[in-house]
């Protein structure tokens, strides 16, 4: 890895997106509240998909905010530059966007009611999605080759480590009444139950018109014409857009359309190891 990322506890994150808090421990006295939600994801899980839907669901469906203030500064993150200073000043209930592992979490968040929403994916589509999205990105180096991020990726050389030890990590949280995981493919599948569940999670009624309307303007196409959600704002800064889209393929299952046979062998042992012990039914893809 190179000097572009800093190294949290043993997690490498990238320096140019992170606040200074985090480089002087001042992270550590961040104060979540009862009324914030967090959303929680490894990169190319779905963050922003949620971050928009999240959004969505706060307005009710009403799509003037989503249309009108750019998804960074809906859902800041947590650990970004600038953000945190935001976040910190915000009143009122807050939506909190992190890639951070569960030890890199403020304490504050394990006394709150934060409402914790963690998204996983089949970590073979977060490796593609990432392998090309570093193609975008600013801020890395490309990827040489998929073989290249497939090693770095089993090996835990990315941003924020190991896909492994983060999933596992927020896994523990199972059982809180303040955690629910989700997964993207079920999201995918049945977007709207997804939906319904994340409202009865937060306590939230919608009317069936505005349930629809949540769904029509977080689907994958609204959300590519949205330039407000699209990195488009961004394009020249820290994505480069020439390169391909934020929103790339928005399906599940494009490994099979990327990984050799002999990938998808190694990456199923790699699996079977490191989340053994783990109930095969937390993980819903094929
Ligand atoms: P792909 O690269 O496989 O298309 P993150 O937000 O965590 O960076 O995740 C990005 C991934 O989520 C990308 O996956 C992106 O296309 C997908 N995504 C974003 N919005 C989506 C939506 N509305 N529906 C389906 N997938 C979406």
């Amino acid at each position: 890895m190179s000097d572009k990322f800093t190294w949290l506890e043993g997690i490498p994150v990238l320096t140019k997106c992170l606040s200074p808090k985090f480089l002087t421990g001042e992270w550590r006295d961040f104060v979540f509240r009862e009324d914030d939600v967090l959303i929680l994801a490894f990169p190319k899980s779905g963050t922003h998909w949620m971050m928009e839907i999240l959004s969505l669901i706060r307005t009710k469906g009403d799509p003037k905010w989503i249309q009108s203030v750019p998804i960074w500064d809906r859902s800041p993150w947590l650990e970004a530059k600038n953000l945190y200073e935001a976040l910190e000043a915000q009143e009122g209930p807050r939506l909190i966007s992190s890639h951070l592992p569960i030890q890199l979490l403020p304490k504050s968040l394990f006394t709150s009611k934060t409402k914790i929403i963690h998204l996983i994916r089949d970590p073979r589509d977060v490796l593609v999605s990432g392998y090309f999205f570093s193609k975008i990105f600013s801020y890395t180096e490309p990827s040489a080759s998929l073989q290249v991020h497939f090693e770095r990726f089993l090996q835990g050389n990315v941003s924020y480590g190991s896909w492994f030890e983060h999933t596992r990590g927020w896994m523990t949280m199972r059982g809180k009444e303040n955690y629910l995981m989700l997964s993207y493919e079920e999201l995918r599948r049945d977007t709207r139950s997804t939906i319904e569940k994340i409202c009865q999670f937060l306590g939230k009624t919608l009317e069936p018109e505005e349930l629809n309307s949540v769904l029509k303007h977080s689907s994958f196409q609204a959300m590519r014409e949205n330039k407000m959600s699209n990195y488009t704002l961004a394009d020249g800064v820290f994505v480069n857009l020439k390169n391909g889209s934020f929103l790339r393929k928005g399906i599940s299952g494009d490994w099979r359309n990327h990984l050799t046979v002999a990938q998808a062998e190694a990456f199923d042992r790699a699996f079977q190891e490191k989340m053994a012990g783990l109930p095969p039914e937390l993980f819903p893809w094929e």
